[in-house]
């Protein structure tokens, strides 16, 4: 008994000590390499120093002014190289994609498989499905529908304008990007603008709100990521056990919303909105409906996949986990770059007068318009041919790049860049604030001042990347871009923005999980032309 007890302890210590060695290995790695790398902890790597942070991205802008345009950070034991070198980045984001067409794993469950979350195979069968959606031409169909959203928040606005006081411009946005969102890729009238009780769009702002980067659970998985699938799984299981029982056996429950998970909860409830669209056939061609076209019951293996796209699928809760990504997508970062946009010309009446001008060009109606005069509504072909706009916009999102943490790859296989070899499942992370505001990129005015004519002149490819880059770009842009265009005609051509009282001392940016300022407080005046 006694030297079977010895025989365990052994086996114990000896499985220990190989963990310890094999931890040893893998925080050699940058070393190896030559690669400079900020202090770290065995075990956590730098993830203590991140998490205390107040945000991944602005942690790593200070390291790179220490460490320099390429240097190597451990998550846990994740390898991870973060770039400000716009030529290295070129390298992994558009010429050798192929070995990067990831991102990190973090969200790897078989439930939450999506064109965001999926990679390699998986993930060029979602974008193949996906990508029709935004086309020039189908865009031009949905500008009527992002105009009937406009409309409504343009009735809100006029509140605040007849009593001339300043208000937080931030919930208009969010309120109206949800419904065009729902609207044009689901055909879903969610109304938030006149129900901001929406339970789609409460259970998604909660999504947003939660702390998700300080839980416990997120950070155990960033520390020991082999452990993430089956955690998750677990997690999964879990609520389904309680979506199950809210629904089926406590509907009572389920109808005050208790004990369910946002995330779950949008899942369970989107099953409803693909059944209620296959129950009513459409001639529409939205998103949703590109989808369904493609829907199986079988499973799909991406690896024995025989490469012809005609027989791309997708599955039904791939469906959901899609629309789901597309909420979450398309209205925090639209809404959240229409609120900085209004904060920079309120601070810019010199900007707000120069884009004001180019709208007053426009071939536009000045009059109020009925529901005929919608075609005199700015459309896509009309805010594509404004180039101040374009300059605004695009110096917007060079100041405030609000999904940079997305803009990321995975190796998927070993390589090497730029002389550096780079193993399978290394993570690679565009540092977007150094390369954003690096002089020799954006100078020679300073980038720290908002300065729209900085972008008449040709950068490097790789300086400006509030959308990514390469074939994983952002899939929605073209649409964030007319929605948002169009917008700020619709608004600027009635309203002139002046800074509220609160605008600096409530705008309050945080950075979790993206960019965004607490709120932007304004006054909407009425223009007399
Ligand atoms: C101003 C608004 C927006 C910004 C700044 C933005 C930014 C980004 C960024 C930085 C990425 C990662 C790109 C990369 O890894 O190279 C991304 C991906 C994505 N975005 Fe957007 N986005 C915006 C609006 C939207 C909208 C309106 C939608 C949906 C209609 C959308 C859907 C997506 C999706 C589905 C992906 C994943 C694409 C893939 O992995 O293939 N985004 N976005």
């Amino acid at each position: 008994m006694l030297s079977l007890s010895i025989i365990l302890l052994l086996i114990c210590i000896g499985l220990i000590t190989y963990y310890f060695l094999q931890l040893r290995q893998h925080y050699q790695y940058f070393s190896r390499l030559h690669i400079p790398t900020p202090p770290f902890h065995f075990f956590f790597g730098h993830l203590k120093t991140l998490w205390s942070s107040t945000s991944f991205p602005r942690q790593f802008e200070t390291w790179t002014k220490e460490y320099g345009k390429i240097y190597g950070v451990y998550q846990g034991t994740v390898p991870t190289f973060v770039v400000s070198d716009p030529n290295f980045l070129q390298e992994v984001f558009v010429k050798q994609f192929a070995a990067f067409s990831g991102r990190t794993n973090f969200f790897a469950s078989a439930k939450i498989q999506n064109v965001f979350t999926s990679s390699d195979a998986t993930w060029r069968r979602h974008r193949h499905v996906i990508n029709p959606t935004f086309s020039a031409a189908k865009l031009k169909l949905m500008s009527p529908l992002i105009n009937g959203c406009i409309t409504n928040v343009m009735e809100k606005l006029v509140d605040h304008v007849t009593s001339d006081s300043e208000f937080n411009i931030y919930t208009y946005y969010k309120r109206m990007t949800m419904d065009v969102i729902c609207r044009c890729a689901f055909g879903l009238d969610t109304d938030v603008q006149s129900n901001p009780n929406n339970m789609y769009f409460k259970k998604v702002e909660e999504l947003f709100g939660a702390r998700i980067r300080s839980s416990i659970f997120f950070k155990l998985l960033q520390v020991v990521p082999q452990v993430r699938t089956t955690i998750v799984k677990i997690f999964d299981s879990i609520n389904n056990v309680r979506a199950f029982i809210n629904i089926r056996i406590l509907p009572s429950v389920s109808k005050k919303q208790l004990h369910e998970r946002p995330d779950m909860w949008l899942h369970n409830r989107l099953h409803s909105v693909i059944e209620q669209r296959q129950q009513t056939p459409t001639s529409r061609v939205d998103l949703l409906q590109l989808m369904l076209q493609v829907i199986t019951t079988e499973q799909i293996n991406d690896v024995v996949q025989d490469g012809s796209k005609t027989n791309y699928r997708l599955t039904r809760e791939e469906i959901v986990s899609n629309i789901f990504i597309f909420m979450l997508a398309g209205y925090e970062t639209t809404s959240t770059t229409l609120a900085f946009a209004t904060y920079e010309l309120a601070r810019h009446p010199e900007v707000h007068r120069k884009l004001q001008a180019e709208i007053d060009q426009l071939p536009l109606a000045t009059d109020d318009m009925s529901d005929d005069d919608m075609k005199k509504y700015p459309d896509y072909d009309i805010v594509a041919q404004m180039p101040y706009m374009d300059l605004f916009v695009s110096e917007v999102l060079r100041m405030y790049p609000i999904a940079n943490q997305a803009i990321q790859r995975r190796a998927s296989e070993d390589t090497i860049v730029q002389g550096i070899k780079i193993e399978k499942g290394t993570l690679v992370y565009a540092d977007v604030y150094s390369i954003h505001y690096d002089q020799e990129l954006w100078g020679p005015e300073d980038p720290k001042i908002f300065f729209p004519e900085r972008h008449e002149t040709k950068r490097h490819p790789m300086a400006y990347l509030p959308f990514g880059a390469g074939p994983r770009h952002c899939i929605g842009m073209r649409f964030a871009l007319i929605e948002m265009k169009i917008l700020l005609v619709r608004l600027l051509r009635e309203y002139s923005i002046l800074p509220g009282e609160h605008l600096h001392n409530k705008l309050n940016i945080h950075e979790q999980p993206a960019l965004a300022p607490e709120a932007v407080w304004v006054k909407l005046v009425k223009r007399s032309v």
